[in-house]
């Protein structure tokens, strides 16, 4: 079975929740992407908007917790929820800090009905890494898993 590491970031818990059934059914490594604690607020609304001023500036937060070295992995699953139709901001400064890898990449997302743009943003902010179809929500996982594995 391919050596999987499943990266996510979670604001309010659902994608973290999703991370953890993925790396059960897989046998991954798990990493935490989290930023300093008061990058966002409290308040989804605020933290929409500190989200979007972030886009709109190309400042990106940083990482706070050190990234495990990617090449011992064949494959690593990006965690997000959707923020206004894109990867929520941490997953900007993950993906920029793994160009040089070689494997393959893919996401999922939880979301509340409405990612628009995500998996277009989500490959343009991947760069030049191998990105693979991506997957919403709970349901269907192993098909998607099946699907990356063939
Ligand atoms: C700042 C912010 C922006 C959001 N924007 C969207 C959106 O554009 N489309 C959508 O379907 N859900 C949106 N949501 C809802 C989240 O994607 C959804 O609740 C997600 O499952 C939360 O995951 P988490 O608990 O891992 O943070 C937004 C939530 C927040 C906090």
């Amino acid at each position: 079975m391919a050596k999987t590491l499943v990266a996510y970031y979670s604001w309010s818990g659902r994608t973290q929740g999703m991370a953890e059934k993925i790396a059960q059914l897989v046998d991954a490594d798990m990493y935490r992407i989290e930023v300093a604690p008061d990058t966002f607020d409290r308040d989804m609304y605020k933290t929409d908007e500190i989200a979007t001023a972030q886009i709109k500036n190309h400042q990106y937060p940083a990482l706070v917790n050190d990234i495990p070295n990617v090449d011992q992995y064949d494959l690593i699953l990006v965690g997000s929820p959707v923020w206004r139709g894109a990867p929520a901001t941490p997953i900007h400064n993950f993906l920029n800090q793994i160009q040089n890898y070689s494997g393959k990449v893919a996401s999922f997302y939880t979301d509340a009905g409405t990612p628009n743009g995500y998996e277009k943003m989500f490959k343009q902010w991947a760069g030049k890494l191998n990105v693979l179809p991506t997957h919403e929500g709970s349901n269907g996982l192993n098909a998607w898993l099946a699907e990356l594995a063939g």
